[in-house]
Parts: C-alpha cells; sequence; structure tokens
C-alpha cells in the first residue's frame, strides 16, 4: 500500500518536473499598462522557463478587425514600425505611443524542443490622451428668472473627458445643495456631457464662467465667459409699447386726414408740373402753395 503511493507521489513529481523543463512558459510583469500620448511604454512579455534555444517569437495586435502583426520574422511591423523595438527576451517596447495603438497585444513564443512548446499572453494597453481645449458656450445676458443652457464640449481625450464648471474661479459643486454658496441657485450640473443648466437664474448667478475638460491623461479649459442677467423692467416696457401706439396712431391719423383731403392725388399733380415748369402754368403753382400750407397744417395738429 505505502509503496504504491509513494510510487504515485513519484511518478506526479517527475511528470511534474519533466513539464517545468520541457515547457515554454510566459509571464508578464504588467497586463494592462497605460502611458500618455508620445511617451514610450513595455508591453513585458518574460519568458520563465525554456529549453529551446532560439524560440520563434511574435507580436500580435488584436482589435476588432482581427490580429495583425506588429512583430514577425524578427522585424516590427504595422504602423508601429520604426517606433517599437524587441527588448530581451520577448517584451515589445513602444518607443512613441499614439492613441490608435490602445488595443489588445499578444506576445506568442514557439519553442520547437520543448514538450510543450507554444504559450501566449495578452497585454491590455491604454494610450491617455489629454483633452484639447473645449468649446464652451456661456449665454452673455439671460433675463432674471429665466433657464440658461451653458455647454462644453471636447472629443479628443481619451478615457474620455468628465467637465468642471467653475464661477468666478470657483468649482460649482456638482449639487447646489452640498454648498453654502450656491445652496440657492437651480442648477443641474452633467459632468459626463458638460452641460450646466439654470432652470431659473437669479442675480447672484451671474458671473466669469469657463469650464475644464480632464481625465486621466491631463486636462484643458477654456477661457472664461461674462453670463449677465438682467432685469426684466416692466414699467420701461410699458413705456415703451405706449409710446409706439402713439407715433403708429398719430401716422396714421394723418395719413387718413391727407386722403380725405385729397392730399395725394393732388402731389401727383404738382408732380407732373413741377417737371414742367418753363410752360408757367400759374394755377398749379397756385395749387402747390396750398399743398404746402396744408402740410403745415397738418403736421402742427399731430
Ligand atoms: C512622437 O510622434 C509625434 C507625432 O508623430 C511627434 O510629433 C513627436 O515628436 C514624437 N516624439 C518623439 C519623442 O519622437
Ligand atoms: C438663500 O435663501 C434663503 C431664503 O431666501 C436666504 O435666507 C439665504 O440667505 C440665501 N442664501 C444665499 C447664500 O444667498
Amino acid at each position: 500500500m505505502a509503496k504504491t503511493r509513494l510510487a504515485c507521489l513519484l511518478t506526479l513529481l517527475s511528470t511534474h518536473c519533466y513539464f517545468n523543463v520541457l515547457a515554454v512558459v510566459l509571464r508578464t510583469s504588467d497586463e494592462s499598462p497605460w502611458t500618455n500620448e508620445f511617451d514610450k511604454i513595455e508591453l513585458s512579455c518574460l519568458i520563465e522557463s525554456i529549453s529551446t534555444t532560439n524560440p520563434r517569437i511574435e507580436w500580435k495586435k488584436i482589435t476588432n478587425g482581427g490580429p495583425s502583426y506588429v512583430y514577425f520574422d524578427r522585424k516590427v511591423s504595422g504602423d508601429l514600425e520604426n517606433r517599437a523595438v524587441i527588448r530581451e527576451p520577448a517584451t515589445l517596447l513602444i518607443t512613441n505611443a499614439t492613441r490608435s495603438d490602445t488595443a489588445k497585444y499578444r506576445c506568442e513564443v514557439t519553442a520547437a524542443d520543448d514538450l510543450k512548446s507554444f504559450d501566449e499572453i495578452v497585454i491590455n494597453l491604454i494610450v491617455r490622451v489629454k483633452p484639447v481645449v473645449p468649446k464652451c458656450s456661456v449665454p452673455k445676458s439671460v433675463p432674471f428668472g429665466k433657464s440658461a443652457e451653458l455647454s462644453c464640449v471636447e472629443d479628443e481625450g481619451f478615457p474620455k473627458s468628465q467637465y468642471q464648471w467653475f464661477k468666478n474661479n470657483e468649482e460649482i459643486p456638482d449639487d447646489p445643495k452640498t454648498s453654502l454658496k450656491f445652496t440657492n441657485s437651480s442648477y443641474t450640473l452633467n459632468a459626463d456631457t458638460g452641460t450646466l443648466k439654470f432652470i431659473a437664474v437669479r442675480k447672484e448667478d451671474g458671473g466669469d464662467y469657463f469650464c475644464r475638460a480632464k481625465n486621466d491623461a491631463g486636462f484643458s479649459q477654456c477661457p472664461a465667459q461674462l453670463m449677465e442677467v438682467y432685469d426684466i423692467d416692466v414699467l420701461g416696457i410699458a413705456l415703451g409699447v405706449l409710446v409706439v401706439v402713439i407715433v403708429l396712431l398719430c401716422i396714421t391719423v394723418g395719413i387718413c386726414c391727407a386722403y380725405k383731403r385729397g392730399f395725394f392725388s393732388s402731389e401727383k399733380q404738382t408732380g407732373n408740373n413741377y417737371k414742367v415748369p418753363a410752360k408757367g402754368d400759374g394755377v398749379d403753382y397756385v395749387r402747390t402753395e396750398d399743398e404746402g400750407d396744408f402740410r403745415h397744417k397738418s403736421s402742427f395738429v399731430i
């Protein structure tokens, strides 16, 4: 009984050792590395065990379109050509990462002389891109009590930007109720879309506003723009309307009177007569003078 057990144990140990010696085994120091755009980054592929002296090493980039070669036949190829090198034993070093390098990469090592002759590991690379200056829109002036919407957009950043709004250089909290200063303000702030919406602006909401787009790679912001809140002057508007109505009324009355007195038809005649003054039509001249008098009178009445 004990003998068979020992035998079993020995067999297990030996097979384990055997595979350990004659198997290619890969390891990585970082499965999901990240870097900022235009920096270097190492995709680590370490050979933990191998007996083949000259293994075949390949790297593939795996995107939605399927895998494509990055390193094949001892050469870096594809769009990483001139931007990457292999560092012993099988690590891929990207010297100047771009945003299009964000992908999964597979390190594959084939060791012909090993019993387990193949191993692979997948590395998930993220290249972060700093946001560019966002496009900000702030209404110049908003009537008191009306709604207002401020927007901020930026599309370059990766991962996708989050947005912060600042008023007079002070960050606006996501929820106005959490701040003594903003507690009476009626806004809602969406950090994902960059929209700052006021349901009804107060005098205190006026000020210099700017927005900041940020992600893990950094941030960018737009210059501050002034939003003014003005009172709608009800009395002023009423007065203005009254003046306009009076003026319109006067004009209408004036035109009516002119029609009744045949002003327009006689003007046509005088117009004709002015073109032929050489004929010296005395009667018409008199009429014209009448006309002038009439005009005087009517404007005087108004
Ligand atoms: C990296 O690439 C960008 C764009 O291709 C280039 O402007 C930049 O100078 C490069 N940086 C280095 C360190 O080579
Ligand atoms: C908010 O409104 C309340 C009630 O109208 C007022 O007492 C308080 O002073 C206001 N707070 C601020 C910061 O304006």
